[in-house]
């Protein structure tokens, strides 16, 4: 099927279902071109959360995986919340599970409980904060200037880029994207050698090694807004590569290459694609309304507790912080 038959498609079953798109910088271009010509959202996971519990649209439809779902359906549980996709979900959601956390956390009763988004509902009901990479540095920094104890989870290597940032006293769960933890020293630095005229463009779930050779390391939006300000011809991404779609529409001129996954010499790419984002199809956008079968549902203690830590999450402002855990 052709874009605009898509489009027309989209646009008339979203009017119908008085709904609207939310994706991730990470789906398919397709997806991402979908929520920008139906007048929704492509973002990073923090402003998708922020954009999402504003609309007035009585039905979202989440175009990225399972805990953006139910974060939109956390802060808007009067709304019905839609997955293009029930499968897709995340490695780290995945290795941080409920009963093990919460064990975990009750060993540790004197320290404040610092989750990344990329969390389930039920793991974020435990938790004083929630956080994305765009604010991770600067929460933590201020709950250490606060003299706070923290727990951190679940991605160890996000963990040891804000241990390292602020010198927090944090103690970290083990668990890691299996996109970005792909990423290869080695491979990068001779790609640095062949671009030079290059900036490399990190998410701080890589590998220290990676993060090391960044000019720049920051969430998606930031690695867009890199990409948009560099001078370089050349721009190395370590991230999930549907990002490109957005990189290369604000900088047609310049040249994105994928940082190297495996192999030597930088010549062999493995896929730089998350397995779970990449379910999310154009097609599929279409049959969502068919079967109404993707729908997020969670129960209501659960959306009250986890409400909690994600209202802190999306009201933290940097420089001006308008809530805190007790
Ligand atoms: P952002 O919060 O930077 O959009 O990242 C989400 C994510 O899943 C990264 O792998
Ligand atoms: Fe999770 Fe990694 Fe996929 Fe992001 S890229 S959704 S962190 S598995």
């Amino acid at each position: 099927m052709e874009y605009n038959e898509y489009l027309l498609k989209t646009k008339s079953l979203l009017e119908s279902n008085n709904a609207k798109i939310i994706a991730h910088y990470y789906v398919d271009e397709l997806v991402q071109r979908l929520a920008e010509d139906t007048g929704g959202l492509v973002s990073d996971s923090l402003e998708m959360a922020r954009y999402g519990a504003k609309q007035q649209e009585s039905t979202l439809i989440v175009a990225g995986v399972k805990f953006m779902g139910e974060t939109a359906k956390i802060l808007s549980p009067d709304k019905k919340i839609y997955m293009l996709d029930m499968e897709a979900t995340c490695s780290l959601d995945i290795g941080c599970d409920y009963v093990n956390f919460k064990k975990f956390c009750d060993e540790h009763p004197d320290r404040e409980v610092v989750v990344y988004a990329n969390t389930s509902a039920e793991v974020k009901s435990i938790a004083d904060w929630v956080v994305t990479s765009s604010m991770a540095v600067s929460l933590v920094e201020h709950l250490t200037s606060l003299g706070k104890k923290l727990i951190w989870a679940p991605d160890k290597y996000l963990g040891n880029y804000i241990l390292e940032k602020t010198g927090a006293d944090m103690l970290l769960w083990d668990g890691s994207c299996i996109v970005h933890e792909e990423y290869k020293a080695l491979e990068l630095r001779n790609m640095i050698k062949q671009y030079p005229d290059s900036d490399v463009l990190v998410h701080p779930e890589s590998p220290r090694s990676i993060i090391q050779m960044a000019q720049v390391v920051g969430s998606t939006t930031k690695l867009i807004e890199a990409s948009k300000n560099s001078s370089k011809k050349y721009i190395i991404v370590a991230t999930e590569k549907g990002i490109f779609y957005q990189m290369k529409k604000y900088s047609p001129e310049k040249i994105f290459l994928e940082a190297p996954t495996e192999g030597e010499g930088a010549t062999c790419k493995s896929c730089g694609r998350c397995p779970w984002m990449n379910l999310n199809t154009a097609k599929k956008v279409l049959n969502v309304f068919k079967s109404k079968s993707n729908e997020i549902i969670l129960a209501h203690d659960i959306i009250t507790k986890a409400k909690i830590p994600i209202d802190r999450m999306v009201n933290f402002r940097l420089n001006n912080v308008t809530h805190k855990a007790s």
